[in-house]
């Protein structure tokens, strides 16, 4: 069995699709959600599917040892980032490798970067008049949003858009394709 961790800071949503796609997986099961924010969605997610959550410091997560202890010793294998704001620290990179991946609401390496998060993505897209956005799904490495590629989806930019809009569509995208990609990058990883 591969565990899971997934990191969230916000409402949740995608990571309320990755556990209801692993539910009866034989191989792979979410194990824990790490959140950074006590008052978000997410933590009301993993309770009520009960699933343990571990709400993280900064200071400890930066300048400490990442948490890496708590996470081997809840034995996780790999860990998805699905609307994590904090920078990942070296300690993390370090002892998950190639292990950890992120999902982007935009087609990188356009759009992403420090503070490139929320509707200030999709705004930025509107006004540089931008016919397609997507989603982009990617290792982590030690910049924001620069890893290698795994996955790519795109949809229309409308004329009428609005970053809310957009954001919905995008939004759609990361559903349906985020659990499956997951799955098929942890049966490639040893
Ligand atoms: C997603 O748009 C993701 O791409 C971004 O943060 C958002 C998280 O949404 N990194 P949710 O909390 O899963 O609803």
């Amino acid at each position: 069995m591969k565990k899971i961790a997934v990191f969230a800071s916000g409402a949740g949503s995608n990571t309320a699709k990755i556990i209801e796609w692993f539910k009866n997986h034989p191989a792979i099961r979410v194990a824990l959600i790490v959140c950074n924010n006590p008052g978000a969605g997410v933590l009301k997610i993993a309770e009520k599917e009960q699933i343990p959550s571990l709400l993280i410091e900064k200071e400890k997560f930066i300048a400490g040892n990442a948490y890496v202890d708590v996470l081997k010793e809840s034995e996780i294998d790999f860990i998805v980032l699905a609307g994590f704001l904090w920078k990942v620290p070296p300690a993390l990179l370090k002892a998950y490798g190639h292990k950890i991946i992120n999902i982007h609401p935009a087609l990188l390496p356009k759009y992403g970067g420090k503070g490139m998060y929320g509707l200030r993505v999709h705004q930025a897209v509107i006004d540089n008049k931008e016919k397609e956005s997507g989603i982009t799904i990617h290792y982590v490495d030690e910049k924001y949003d620069h890893g290698k590629i795994i996955f790519q989806a795109v949809c229309p930019v409308l004329p009428t858009d609005t970053a809310e809009t957009l954001a919905l569509r995008v939004h759609q995208l990361e559903h349906r394709y985020f659990p499956e990609v997951i799955e098929k990058t942890l049966e490639k990883s040893t």
